[in-house]
């Protein structure tokens, strides 16, 4: 699927504990096997600007240090996922935030055990997504 069409996209990151730890094929073969459409992907590292577009809505939280830190650590594997109800099956998939909290068969329940360290990033809504996806990708079509 490359055109936008009406085909709803979300942006995905697989955060930089995910490529250090050797899970990108498993966390992309599951959204893979759901049927899910890779309208784009690249390996990118994330620099303090760029976090700190991404990660707008948090720019005043006291964690958001640490976040950055964290994400500004090592390469991460950015991808745009596309299909009918891809924003909420994605966050559904990825699973609650503190992974010591997320449930069992979700990404962060199976793999996460920390608040922060927690793999991957899924946008949380259509709005966001669209955001996101033309920061990270702004010449997509
Ligand atoms: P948030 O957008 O609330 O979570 P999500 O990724 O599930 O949409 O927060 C963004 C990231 O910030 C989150 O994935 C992990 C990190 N974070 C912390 O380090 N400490 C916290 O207390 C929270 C709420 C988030
Ligand atoms: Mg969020």
């Amino acid at each position: 699927m490359i055109s936008s069409g009406s085909v709803e996209r979300t942006l995905v990151l697989v955060k930089p504990d995910g490529v250090r730890r050797r899970l990108v094929s498993e966390i992309l073969g599951r959204f893979e096997r759901k049927g899910l459409g890779i309208d784009a992907m690249v390996l990118r590292r994330m620099d303090d600007r760029l976090a700190d577009q991404h990660y707008t809505e948090h720019l005043a939280e006291p964690f958001y240090p640490g976040l950055r830190a964290f994400m500004t650590s090592g390469p991460l594997i950015a991808l745009v996922l596309s299909g009918d109800g891809v924003v909420r099956m994605v966050r559904e998939m990825v699973g609650a935030t503190d992974g010591r909290r997320a449930a069992p068969g979700t990404i962060r329940g199976d793999f996460a055990t920390s608040g922060r360290e927690n793999l991957v990033h899924a946008s949380d809504s259509a709005e966001n997504a669209r955001r996101e996806i033309a920061i990270w990708f702004p010449d997509l079509d």
